[in-house]
C-alpha cells in the first residue's frame, strides 16, 4: 500500500508542483492524499485542484490558539488516514506537543545548507539574502525531519548550489529551487514513504 501524504503549504507551492510531477516517477512508495493550507489565498491550492487533489485550509488566526489550530489540523489528517506529512513552505510553527505525535513522519524542506542559515526568522528571501551577506560560495537545499526545534530535526538529505558573481536573493532563491529542492524533496519522500512500508510489510 502506497504511504498516504499530506503536503501542507502557505504560497506558491512550487515544491507542491514538483511532488505533484514525481508521482509515478520518483516517488512511487507514496500519494499525495490531501494538500491542507495555512492560507486561504496560496496558489499552492490551484496547483492541487489542478491536479485533483483534495484540499484542506486550516488557519491558525481562525482557530484562536497554538493547541486549537494544532487539533484542527490533526483532525483533517485523520480524516484523511495521513501516514506522512510533509512541510512545503507552511508558514505556521509547529509545536512539540504536535511533532512528537508523528515522530520520523514530518519532513520539511529549506532553502540552505543546514546549520547555515536556518532556525527562527530564516525564511523566504532572508535566508539567500543572509547568505550572500556572509559572502558563502556554495549553498544548497536540506530535507529533514520536524521536531520541536526551528529547522532542527534530523537531517535526511542535502544538495549543494554554487553562489555566482552578481547574484542577488532572488536569483539565487531561483537557481537553489530548481538546482536543489524540486530535485531533493521528491527524492527525500519516496525515501521515507518506501522506508515506513518496508516497516509495515
Ligand atoms: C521554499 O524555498 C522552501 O524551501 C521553503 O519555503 C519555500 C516555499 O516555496 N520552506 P514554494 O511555496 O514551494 O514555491
Amino acid at each position: 500500500m502506497k504511504m498516504r501524504i499530506a503536503v501542507l503549504v502557505s504560497g506558491g507551492g512550487t515544491n507542491l508542483q514538483a511532488l505533484i510531477d514525481a508521482q509515478g516517477s520518483t516517488l512511487t512508495s507514496g500519494e499525495i492524499a490531501v494538500v491542507i493550507s495555512g492560507n486561504p489565498n496560496a496558489y499552492a491550492l490551484q496547483r492541487a485542484q489542478s491536479a485533483h487533489i483534495p484540499t484542506e485550509i486550516v488557519e491558525k488566526k481562525r482557530c484562536g490558539s497554538q493547541e486549537a489550530f494544532e487539533a484542527a489540523l490533526e483532525a483533517v489528517l485523520c480524516r484523511h488516514k495521513i501516514d506522512v506529512i510533509v512541510l512545503a513552505g507552511f508558514m505556521t510553527i509547529l509545536s512539540k506537543n504536535f511533532t512528537e505525535k508523528h515522530p520520523g513522519r514530518i519532513l520539511n524542506i529549506h532553502p540552505s545548507l543546514i546549520p547555515s542559515f536556518c532556525g527562527e526568522g530564516f525564511y523566504g528571501l532572508r535566508v539567500h539574502e543572509a547568505a550572500l551577506r556572509y559572502g558563502v560560495k556554495v549553498t544548497g537545499a536540506t530535507v529533514h525531519f520536524v521536531n520541536e526545534v526551528p529547522d532542527g530535526g534530523q537531517i535526511i538529505a542535502q544538495k549543494a548550489v554554487d553562489v555566482l558573481p552578481g547574484d542577488t536573493p532572488e536569483s539565487l532563491q531561483k537557481r537553489v529551487m530548481e538546482q536543489a529542492e524540486w530535485i531533493l524533496l521528491p527524492r527525500a519522500t519516496e525515501a521515507v514513504c518506501a522506508a515506513l512500508q518496508e516497516e509495515t510489510l
